[in-house]
């Protein structure tokens, strides 16, 4: 079964005018009681997407793997692991989703197989192995230390060594995530089969994890440092990843895998996670734009959280987009601290506004529509490996990685079992039965965001363009031929006034706040503390 390819505003191709939500699966909805969310759970939950009004869900690997990286570390592409079902339940997944055009969108982690995948158990078993060149199999150098200087993004060497054959191996992550070599045509050979897999069964796209990590440099050189470098970062950012990835042949690989999908109807999207600058997102899209579609865009969540240094991203962003690309925007996902811990939680409504009033496609976190903050995890109780491998990295992934709070139960409607995580400390009234409640709600606001998505087109297609800052309001016009609305962002807790010196009147489309809908607005406007606005003009 299909969904419709109509085009909401039939102008673009399907992604252009979607909203996208993440989904954890560990997360969502525990179905069997295990204490870990499954895709039976998921169906069971399939309803709240549409009521919620998004149009796609990505969803975190399902794969089958040893959960070294909870899923990241895939050792069969091709099957569902146990713990979350079975080929039989994504089928019906996909097929709950799709009769309520919703698409679904994979994750692909291209990079790196478990070190369990059976590719690698037969490229480890000797040198003489047939598939010993779809790794990285290296002499340690003379001082018998690692063949170079590269760091893993999960703390230590990106080289661990194999008695066995007395080479080390190449891992960006963790050492149970053997990195690829994508310059091998036959690894291509097989992650392009993956990809067909996937699509046959009807999917609608993929994200592709960690994409820069596929072009390392030929030679496997060192590395230089970063001098930007600050005690208390990561040890992995002493150097800048100018070898170990983001490589001049990147675009050809990626060109490869879009050639594949562009074989489907439906107009499959690629996401790309790429946590690069304004400036070095571009090439992403391609040559014709035969790359990503949506090479993800975090760059918000590293802004300081001040007009002026996020009007300047956005204009940034505007500016170095390649003729014909389309933008994203991104707030959360399951590595980066909760937006509502980092702004608390006025503020993540703001920053909610704006990831739903920018020009170009949100990616939504689960959770963010309810204003989730970073769960307190018991020191026992921490699971995230890259957060126990490297000392100073706090707790690691979990606390933005929390079971979902249904309703106001002691297990919030997530599991009967015991949670994989806590379920965290979230004050009553923050679960989706409580805040569906309630008018003023995160959650409400949300729905009525996306709602107005829909029915005026000016908020995804329409041209963005600056209003000139006033202290901490961040304001900006979105214009569709002759439709154009103004959002206005108050980043403070203080009231302000602000002034369109070009308009004369215009009327309240939605507020934050309780506030007339249609209400008239002149040329100067009062915003309460932490208010968003949107006003036709
Ligand atoms: C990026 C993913 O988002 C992260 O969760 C994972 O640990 C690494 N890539 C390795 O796959």
């Amino acid at each position: 079964m299909g969904v419709s390819s109509r085009k909401r505003n039939g102008a673009g191709p399907w992604w252009q005018d979607a909203v996208l939500y993440q989904v954890y699966p560990r997360s969502f909805q525990d179905s069997n009681g295990d204490g870990i969310g499954d895709l039976e759970g998921i169906i069971e939950r399939a309803d709240y997407f549409s009521w919620l009004g998004v149009d796609a869900v990505w969803f975190s690997p399902f794969f089958t793997s040893p959960m070294i990286d909870f899923g990241y570390d895939v050792s069969n592409y091709l099957d569902i692991d146990p713990i979350f079902g079975t080929i039989a339940d994504f089928d019906r997944m996909v097929a709950a989703f799709h009769a309520r055009n919703i698409r679904v969108i994979l994750d692909y982690v291209p990079n790196h197989t478990s070190d369990q995948h059976p590719w690698f158990v037969e490229s480890r078993s000797s040198r003489e192995n047939p598939r010993r060149d779809w790794y990285f199999w290296r002499d340690p150098a003379p001082d018998g230390g690692p063949p170079n200087n590269w760091q893993s993004l999960a703390g230590g060497s990106s080289w661990e060594f194999d008695a066995r054959t007395r080479q080390f191996y190449c891992h960006t992550f963790l050492k149970e995530q053997c990195d690829l070599n994508w310059r091998n045509p036959s690894v291509r050979d097989a992650m392009h089969d993956v990809l067909r897999f996937w699509l046959e069964r009807g999917v609608d796209g993929f994200r592709i994890d960690a994409v820069g990590c596929l072009a390392k440099d030929p030679d496997l050189r060192d590395d230089p440092p970063n001098p930007d470098f600050h005690p208390g970062d990561p040890p992995f950012a002493r150097n800048l990843m100018v070898n170990s990835a983001n490589g001049k042949d990147i675009m050809d690989f990626v060109g490869d895998i879009r050639s594949v999908v562009d074989q489907y109807p439906r107009d499959p999207v690629l996401i790309g996670e790429v946590y690069l600058k304004t400036g070095e997102i571009a090439p992403y899209y391609g040559p014709e734009l035969g790359g990503l579609q949506l090479p993800t865009n975090f760059n918000l969540l590293w802004t300081p959280w001040k007009a002026r240094p996020i009007l300047d991203v956005i204009a940034a962003y505007e500016a170095v987009l390649p003729k014909g690309a389309w933008p994203d925007w991104v707030m959360g996902n399951h590595d980066q601290p909760r937006i509502a811990s980092r702004l608390g939680k006025e503020q993540a409504r703001i920053a909610m506004v704006m990831l739903l009033t920018l020009r170009g496609t949100p990616i939504l976190y689960y959770g963010d529509e309810l204003g989730l903050e970073n769960i307190e995890i018991p020191p026992g109780r921490l699971r995230d490996p890259f957060g126990l491998n490297m000392p100073g990295a706090g707790q690691g992934r979990d606390p933005e990685r929390c079971p979902m709070p249904w309703d106001e139960t002691q297990k919030a409607g997530f599991t009967s079992g015991d949670p994989w995580l806590p379920i965290g400390s979230n004050e009553p009234g923050s679960s989706v039965e409580a805040q569906r409640k309630d008018e003023g709600s995160m959650l409400s606001m949300t729905r009525q965001l996306l709602a107005l998505r829909r029915e005026q087109p000016v908020l995804s297609r329409g041209s963005w363009s600056p209003l000139p800052i006033e202290g901490e309001t961040l304001a900006y016009f979105r214009q569709l031929g002759k439709t154009r609305f103004a959002v206005l962002l108050n980043l403070e807790s203080k009231l302000k006034r602000f002034s369109i010196a070009e308009i004369s009147t215009g009327h309240v489309i939605f507020s934050t706040h309780k506030r007339d809908r249609h209400q008239a607005i002149r040329q100067d406007i009062e915003l309460a503390a932490n208010e968003g606005l949107i006003i036709a003009l």
